[in-house]
């Protein structure tokens, strides 16, 4: 009887050593393997590098996005009374000429995967006399191109911030001041 006793009172102060003796079940091998606890999870995302933040490029929806924005590009200068007479020659084949080495251009300044094979800024727009006005109105025209092809705010400030630079190159009537 009072050994009896003993192992009850064994069984209940130590449920899982004596599980197997008390005629519980054996613990299955599954249930011994350890799980992950919350203290773990996601350690190993921690450790991971941080991704590379995106390149302009990639933001602008790559060649295909940037494709896009050029067709817009032209067709808002075409329209623009303020630059389409400087484009007046500018058909066909030229045309083409023209939209790919804007495509090529974009993608290489922004970082895509691409080289521009067309002339320098300077040479390229050379004798035409651009105004700043004119200047002015193309930005607006690429503007307006962006925001046809829903580009965020970010994608735009970062854009023009690389284009700026390029006005000193091209504008050969400077405003009077
Ligand atoms: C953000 C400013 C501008 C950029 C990025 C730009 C870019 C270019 C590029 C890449 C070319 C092609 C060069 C080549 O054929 O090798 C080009 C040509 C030309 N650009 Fe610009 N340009 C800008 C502003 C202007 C402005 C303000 C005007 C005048 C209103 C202008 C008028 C022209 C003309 C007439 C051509 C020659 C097109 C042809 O081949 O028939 N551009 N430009």
């Amino acid at each position: 009887m009072k050994r009896h006793f003993l192992s009850i009172a064994l069984c209940l102060a130590f449920p899982v050593v004596a599980s197997f003796a008390c005629g519980g079940k054996k613990p299955h091998v599954q249930d011994q393997t350890p799980t992950e606890t919350v203290a773990d999870a996601g350690a190993e995302d921690a450790e991971a590098p941080p991704p590379a933040p995106k390149s302009l490029y990639e933001r602008l929806g790559k060649k295909e996005g940037i494709t896009a924005v050029v067709e817009s590009f032209v067709k808002n200068v075409a329209a623009d009374t303020a630059v389409n007479k400087s484009f007046a020659k500018t058909k066909g084949p030229k045309m083409d000429h023209f939209k790919q080495m804007m495509v090529e251009q974009l993608c290489e300044a922004t970082g895509g995967d691409c080289k521009y094979t067309g002339k320098p800024m300077k040479e390229a727009h050379k004798g035409m006399k651009i105004t700043e006005k004119q200047w002015d109105a193309i930005v607006t025209d690429l503007k307006l191109a962006l925001d046809e092809n829903k580009v965020g705010e970010a994608e735009k400030t970062d854009l023009f911030a690389l284009l700026a630079p390029m006005k000193d190159e091209i504008v050969e009537v400077k405003a009077k001041k």
